[in-house]
């Protein structure tokens, strides 16, 4: 079908308008460039305005910190796994980066002397590991994404960036030299198609926690730029490592932020033990993600897990009295009024490990710019195309992120991105003819899902594979698990492609349509996830398989790299992981046990 597509061109785009994106978008407008934000959703209902405990940097306002110890924690965090150049730059940026979110006008919550507020998290330590929990995790009480992208939304309006909202984008324009030139964008309000040239074209995209049937992601957290990548046939890097947040509320999965246990919440099992102190009797409660999230699954694989199934954990914050909850967490005090019926000042909160973040992503450098494995170079840039964000994997958090080292990532790698953009982009430098072949494979797509026939719809074979990732690819697998979540997997993607069933033809408010271009999304990134974990013959961060308990450095210290082949297949390959930090202020960490 022929589409009247509308033209634009800008210096650079954004696609997506969350922290990172909006940070980017900024830091071009600021640069002098003509940039465009790109974004499905209105930016201040983007999936960061969820994010509650706070932003790490060690700014010691509530006790000694350095930035070093943050990077050493960090590392550590991540299994080894993170590129420890990129670390070296988060976690030195995070100082500056969080002085300047507060003179952009971040209401953070204050000391009585009038500093940023700073509370424990997960994995955040002092000394190098030696020391007490750190203080480093910067609050606006447990609403620090929300204020953040409001912050960041008006300083952009300010510096006159243009928005596209609710525009969804498609796919990628890209060159025959293998070179992105932009995007074509779906204005789901007026039904009517855009071609967005750019010199730059910087992917923020988000997450793809949609792949699971609980997840504390937004039901638009669908990884639109992954898909757009995979089409692009480009790879994706270590999805297989999945963060499983220890306290989303049973049943909804809603957030309960970790900024509840370091304000002094702890859990307990069926026989109100304070299970963690087994697990993790140094830091206990406050250990790192994955960690906590495998202490609850085996409390409650054991039968130690509360309620009349057993099968879930209590959170407990009575103790920290009302003047407590109602200052540092009003938020989900109400959360789990509305969502668990429960008043936090009386009785404890129901939770279970809930999926939240994927470590993994779009492959970058820690400018922003993505990568791939061209010619035996591993690190070989894709001109013209960035990402920032959960969407992309620098990777700052290699296979386990530490709690409040999101947010952070947003901002300094949406600022990095910016400025690498700012060097490499001309304003107003002119836009040359492209080839046609994407734009034609895009609309093809479009039309395809749009004028299905088949007898399955879209959210039948959404549930189908949420299911199936929630069983087979959850805090703990195995092989034999696995290859059966592979092959019921393929099984799904075969009806999605043979029997799809999309009711609505129009192109105005066409959600049928929306969401099935969202399924096909989230459909090529859940199944490079469950093919490479069962790739990868260790246990290490979030991947904890029951088969292969042990982390191999010999074999496994390296980032996969993998890509979609047709409907159902994936090539695998490895990169190297950045063992060297960026310059001599901190010294390369050697990876050894990971102990708390
Ligand atoms: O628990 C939380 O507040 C979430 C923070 C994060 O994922 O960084």
């Amino acid at each position: 079908m022929a589409y009247d597509i509308v033209h634009h061109e800008y210096d650079a785009i954004v696609v997506g308008a969350g922290g990172a994106g909006l940070r980017a978008t900024l830091g071009l407008a600021e640069a002098g460039l003509k940039t465009a934000n790109v974004t499905k959703l209105f930016p201040t209902r983007s999936h960061t305005v969820a994010a509650q405990g706070g932003i790490s940097a060690a700014l010691g306002n509530m006790g000694r910190d350095d930035w070093r110890w943050h990077f050493y924690d960090t590392v550590k965090g991540s299994d080894w796994l993170g590129d420890q150049d990129a670390i070296q730059y988060m976690t030195r940026e995070a100082i500056p980066a969080i002085i300047e979110l507060e003179h952009y006008g971040v209401p953070f919550s204050r000391t009585p002397e009038g500093k940023i507020y700073q509370r424990p998290f997960g994995g955040m330590t002092t000394e190098f590991g030696k020391g007490p929990p750190a203080q480093r995790t910067c609050a606006a009480a447990d609403r620090t994404g929300h204020a953040m992208l409001h912050t960041l939304y008006q300083q952009s309006l300010k510096c006159k960036a243009q928005f596209f909202i609710e525009y969804f984008a498609l796919d990628l324009l890209m060159d025959d030299d293998g070179s992105c030139k932009g995007v074509l964008a779906w204005d789901l309000a007026t039904g009517q198609l855009h071609r967005f040239r750019a010199h730059m074209v910087i992917l923020a995209t988000g997450g793809y926690g949609r792949a699971y049937f609980s997840a504390t992601s937004a039901h638009t957290c669908t990884g639109d730029g992954g898909g757009m990548v995979l089409r692009a046939g480009l790879p994706l890097q270590d999805l297989e490592f999945v963060q499983f947040h220890p306290t989303g509320i049973y049943g909804s999965g809603c957030l309960i932020t970790e900024g509840a246990r370091g304000e002094g919440g702890y859990l307990t099992n069926g026989k109100g033990e304070r299970f963690m102190e087994r697990y993790a009797p140094s830091v206990k409660d406050l250990a790192p993600r994955d960690m906590v999230s495998r202490a609850m699954a085996t409390e409650i694989r054991e039968g130690r897990g509360v309620g009349p199934e057993a099968d879930h954990i209590h959170l407990h914050l009575e103790h920290l009295g009302p003047e407590v909850l109602h200052t540092r967490l009003p938020g989900i005090s109400e959360s789990a009024k509305i969502f668990a019926g429960v008043d936090v000042t009386k009785e404890p909160i129901p939770v279970v490990p809930t999926v939240h973040y994927n470590m993994g992503g779009i492959p970058t450098l820690w400018t922003g710019e993505v990568v791939t494995l061209k010619n035996g170079n591993p690190d070989s840039v894709v001109p013209g195309l960035m990402a920032v964000g959960e969407a992309a994997c620098v990777s700052v958090h290699g296979a386990n992120r530490l709690g409040s080292n999101s947010l952070l990532d947003l901002v300094v790698f949406g600022r990095a991105a910016a400025i690498r953009a700012a060097q490499l982009v001309k304003p107003g430098q002119p836009h040359k003819k492209i080839s046609t072949t994407s734009e034609d494979r895009a609309l093809a797509r479009l039309d395809r899902f749009r004028h299905a026939k088949g007898g399955s719809p879209t959210a039948k074979i959404r549930l189908d594979m949420q299911k199936t990732m929630q069983k087979h690819c959850a805090v703990f697998r195995d092989g034999p698990l696995m290859q059966e979540g592979i092959v019921k997997l393929k099984e799904i993607i075969r009806g999605f492609r043979d029997d799809l069933a999309v009711a609505d033809r129009s192109m105005i408010w066409n959600s049928d349509l929306a969401e099935t271009l969202e399924l096909d999304n989230l459909l090529g990134q859940a199944l490079l996830t469950i093919v490479c974990a069962e790739n990868r013959k260790e246990s290490r961060g979030a991947h904890a398989r029951d088969d292969i308990k042990e982390r191999d450095d010999t074999h496994w210290l390296k980032h996969t790299i993998a890509w979609r082949v047709g409907d159902e297949d994936v090539k695998i390959d490895y990169r190297p992981v950045h063992l060297q930090p960026l310059d001599d202020e901190v010294e390369h960490i050697p990876p050894v046990a990971r102990k708390y």
